[in-house]
């Protein structure tokens, strides 16, 4: 499968089959690909949670307000990431950079952060969405579907995963085997609407 038929082909599946499993090779494949996502200043301060108890899937099913994929998917994992990753060793982030650009990169990282909630989180937010993008087209490559998902109380899924102080959840994402196919696609905006040259019409920017 090419990147485009990835792209066409991937759709938020609700339903998935409860027997077929995600092999151990095929995760590591997954997680590799995702692991290769970029994030600003290379922090890669995403952090995953791969549900595999099958207890916990259901109190994280309660919490996503019963919806069905959390717990017959193959997979399940909670996206998060840690909003202090940014001054945690920051040297392993430039660790194969010359000396000359470790020396540049890593002052403008702690200025970037420093004292920068807003930015702290947005950054986290943004390389999850980035992460989560190449897990599900990583999945559907190796014959898998998946749903993102953001449909739950984010207290308690906090609480069960044990989110540590100063990481966010950013979304989990269910991958598996469909059952059901995805619904047809709900309604794509035209191309003309959301593309723009140069800058905002004064129409839209209204
Ligand atoms: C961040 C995010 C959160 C979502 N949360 C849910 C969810 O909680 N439950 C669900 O069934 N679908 C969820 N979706 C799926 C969207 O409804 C779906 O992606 C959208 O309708 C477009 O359909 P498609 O992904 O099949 O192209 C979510 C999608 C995104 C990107």
């Amino acid at each position: 499968m090419n990147i485009f038929q990835a792209i066409e082909q991937r759709r938020a599946v609700k339903h998935y089959q409860t027997n077929k499993k995600m092999s151990e090779m095929d995760f590591k494949t997954l997680m590799d690909s995702v692991l290769l996502s970029p994030t600003s200043y290379n922090i890669q301060h995403w952090r995953f949670i791969r549900v595999t108890d099958v207890d916990q899937r259901e109190k994280l099913k309660d919490a996503a307000w019963g919806q069905a994929q959390v717990s017959e998917a193959a997979e399940l994992l909670v996206l998060c990431a840690d909003v202090n990753a940014w001054k945690d060793r920051p040297e392993r982030y430039v660790a194969n950079s010359p000396k000359d650009t470790q020396d540049m990169l890593l002052p403008m990282i702690h200025n970037f952060y420093h004292e920068k909630e807003q930015t702290q989180r947005d950054e986290a937010m943004r390389s999850c969405g980035i992460a989560a993008q190449t897990m599900m087209l990583a999945a559907k490559g190796l014959g898998y579907d998946s749903c993102p998902m953001v449909g739950f109380d984010r207290d308690k899924v906090a609480e069960l995963i044990c989110l540590p102080d100063k990481h966010v959840i950013a979304m989990m994402i269910a991958i598996g085997h469909a059952e059901k196919a995805a619904y047809p696609r709900a309604g794509q905006l035209p191309l003309s609407e959301v593309l723009m040259e140069n800058q905002f019409h004064p129409s839209n920017a209204e």
